[in-house]
């Protein structure tokens, strides 16, 4: 590639909420951001990928005063931690940064005022629902009550789950406050409104210029054809968040400082980079690129006020946004009754991350549709895909050349039709990539395999290494297999970055790049042959479903959860695997912060178990002490949000108030084994 084809590219993914991990939405929407990042790197261009945790807002500020911590400190906990996750899904960002940081600020004040100083700024009286108690504006969220359409009870001030009605929160019946319990009062207080119906006609022409996909721009002509409501961008105090700079105890919305995280983000690396200039990205007239990922639930928020405001602040729009459809489990949504609510540590702890990078690259397209991820398809995909067809290609051959001709390759290449059509199909390939098409990527990628298994298969060198005279065959045949193989590989390195770096070794090669797949390799020695890839064990997965189930088994649930089916059969080993003891509870305590769970001191005679238990809403602390009841005392110890868990007590029941230790009497002392 000469100087000139080489592109300037910045890329982000939406920023993860601070409150909670790292799960299967989430991954899906990072793995296909890295891996169209490591496509355009590969191709030689400069990609520079951000992201940050979106720190701000009243649901972390709520949850940080239940956890009796300052907002501060649970932002850094949990930025550890979804770090750290990333991290081992092989995500390559440049930079990991927050929402709560200086230069965040900085440039929200910064397009604030300019949106102001162009007269895009306007402060509206707004009534709203006011928690007496607590002191607090409430966001629909925040307010429970009783359906005004179908009387359901609990329902939410924004929209009822029952029967899809949408209404106003103060059209609730007997609202309360989600916070406090208390009865919401109503109050007048300034709001400030981004005037975004002045942006109807440049919008008009942005979301069908090129920078969304057709489904999206189709959405947004919903919207943007019954005409565009003003954006309430301002919070009344308490907050947690940045201060409007001429408004005191007005706080910017979550959702304003939110999309600049990805320019405070790119900022803090420029400053830390020699070469990168932030300016060359953001100027208004900027040949580089800005490409946003996103999902499909906050295209509002990306395709409308983000260019709107970028506008109006002489800034310049994105290139384009990508956006994704949702993540289903056997095609319904993720829920944590049926332990298909995965998050990425739960899953790292039993299976390679490459797995789910391969499932998710051959899944994705460039629609919005939702995407299943299928278990049983899951194990089926890369055993036959990687394992079977592409891996394997490298162990038929490598064996032969290692043993028979001292890991050197033949002089010359053949097989020259079939490397040929190979080499040909990277642009092919190239172009599916660049139009996250990835899965139409992998089956061109398959097909290739498939061919090159067929050319091994046809020319049998285990067969040939048996006759006489027919050596230079054996080389020759498996020297091409391997030659195909660093094709496929190269094709495929986006998607399993590591099995890539270990097949660079075993080959022996410098790290492979798309046009670098031109030159062949011939009279070239490689190295021992060790297994790329082991296949995915179908356990593995039902472990991951058995370790994301929220306990107990009778734990409450959302409708929506609901789930009473009975679970996959185990066989008799599968239950005997099971220590089930009997156990004094020495001590119960109530958990700060935890809604549903105790923590229980567990006395098995040999042992002291710490074990969280979610029968709050069953049992008293005082009621449990000094009671036997039954534990699994061979789980492997539980991670959990609230700390540490040591193993599971049994309980059974519908749920809630009913809800039943087990507790066994006659003769029953601490450590018995239950049978
Ligand atoms: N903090 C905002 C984004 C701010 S961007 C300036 C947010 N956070 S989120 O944690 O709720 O979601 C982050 C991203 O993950 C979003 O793009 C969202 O669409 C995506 N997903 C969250 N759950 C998802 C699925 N179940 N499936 C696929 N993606 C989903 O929104
Ligand atoms: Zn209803």
């Amino acid at each position: 590639m000469n100087s000139d084809d080489k592109r300037r590219i910045l890329v982000t993914s939406a920023l993860p909420n601070a409150n909670g991990s790292i799960h299967l939405g989430h991954l899906l929407e990072h793995i296909q951001t890295d891996i169209w990042v490591r496509f355009q790197r590969l191709s030689g261009h400069q990609c520079i990928y951000v992201c940050a945790d979106d720190t701000h807002g009243t649901a972390i500020m709520l949850k940080a005063d239940q956890q009796g911590i300052t907002p501060e400190t649970l932002i850094a906990n949990i930025k550890t931690e979804h770090e750290a996750d990333f991290r081992d899904f092989l995500i390559s960002h440049d930079n990991y940064y927050s929402t709560h940081t200086e230069e965040n600020r900085e440039f929200s004040e910064q397009i604030y005022r300019r949106c102001r100083d162009a007269g895009m700024i306007e402060i509206r009286s707004v009534e709203q629902l006011y928690d007496p108690e607590k002191n607090m504006f409430l966001a629909d969220r925040f307010i429970i009550g009783t359906c005004p359409k179908c009387k359901a009870e609990n329902q939410y001030g924004d929209n009822c789950e029952a029967c899809g009605a949408t209404y106003a929160a103060t059209d609730l019946i007997a609202p309360r406050s989600a916070v406090s319990g208390a009865v919401p009062v109503t109050r007048k207080s300034d709001h400030h409104f981004f005037k975004l119906s002045s942006y109807q006609d440049f919008l008009k022409d942005w979301t069908r210029s090129g920078t969304l996909q057709e489904q999206v721009a189709n959405k947004l002509s919903e919207w943007l054809d019954t005409g565009l409501q003003d954006w309430d961008i301002s919070r009344d105090a308490p907050y947690f968040g940045f201060e409007i700079p001429d408004a005191p105890g007005k706080y910017f919305y979550v959702w304003l400082d939110a999309p600049i995280g990805y320019m405070a983000s790119f900022k803090n690396y420029c400053d830390n980079s020699d070469e990168l200039v932030f300016e060359d990205f953001w100027r208004k007239d900027s040949a580089n690129e800005v490409h946003h990922f996103i999902g499909k639930d906050i295209i509002n928020f990306h395709a409308l006020f983000w260019p709107a405001m970028l506008n109006c602040a002489d800034y310049r729009t994105p290139t384009a946004i990508h956006t994704h459809g949702f993540i289903t489990v056997n095609g319904l949504k993720m829920s944590k009754s049926r332990g298909t609510f995965i998050n990425a540590r739960t899953y790292l702890d039993h299976l390679n991350p490459e797995y789910l990078r391969y499932y998710f690259a051959a899944k994705l397209s460039s629609s919005i549709d939702d995407i299943d991820f299928n278990l049983d398809d899951f194990v089926l995909r890369v055993n036959s895909d990687l394992v079977g067809k592409v891996v394997n290609i490298a162990s038929r051959c490598a064996g032969f050349i290692n043993k028979k001709f001292d890991g050197v390759l033949s002089g010359q290449v053949g097989a020259t039709n079939i490397l040929d059509d190979m080499l040909k199909a990277g642009d092919t390939i190239a172009a599916s990539y660049e139009r996250c098409d990835f899965g139409k990527a992998v089956r061109e990628i398959m097909a290739l395999a498939d061919q090159a298994n067929r050319y091994i298969d046809a020319h049998k060198p285990w067969v040939l290494a048996k006759q006489d005279g027919k050596e230079d065959q054996v080389q020759q045949v498996c020297s091409d297999g391997l030659n195909m193989f660093r094709l496929l590989i190269t094709y495929l390195k986006p998607i399993v970055p590591q099995i890539a770096a270990d097949a660079e070794s075993f080959l022996n090669v410098v790290p492979l790049t798309w046009d670098g797949r031109q030159q062949l390799l011939q009279g070239h020695k490689i190295n021992q042959f060790k297994p790329l890839i082991t296949r995915v064990e179908a356990d593995k997965m039902t472990a991951i479903v058995a370790a994301s189930k929220e306990q107990p088994i009778a734990a409450d649930e959302s409708a929506e959860d609901e789930a009473s089916d009975i679970g996959p059969e185990i066989d008799f080993d599968d239950f005997a695997k099971v220590d089930l003891r009997i156990a004094r509870i020495e001590k119960a305590e109530h958990v700060e912060g935890a809604d549903r769970l105790l923590r229980l001191t567990l006395n098995i005679g040999s042992e002291t178990r710490i074990v969280l238990a979610g029968i709050k809403s069953a049992y008293q602390p005082e009621d449990l002490e000094g009671k036997l009841t039954v534990m699994v005392a061979n789980l492997a110890p539980r991670k959990m949000k609230f700390g540490l868990s040591e193993g599971m007590v049994l309980a059974a029941g519908p749920g809630g108030k009913d809800l039943f230790l087990l507790e066994p009497h006659e003769g029953a002392e601490p450590g018995m084994k239950v049978s």
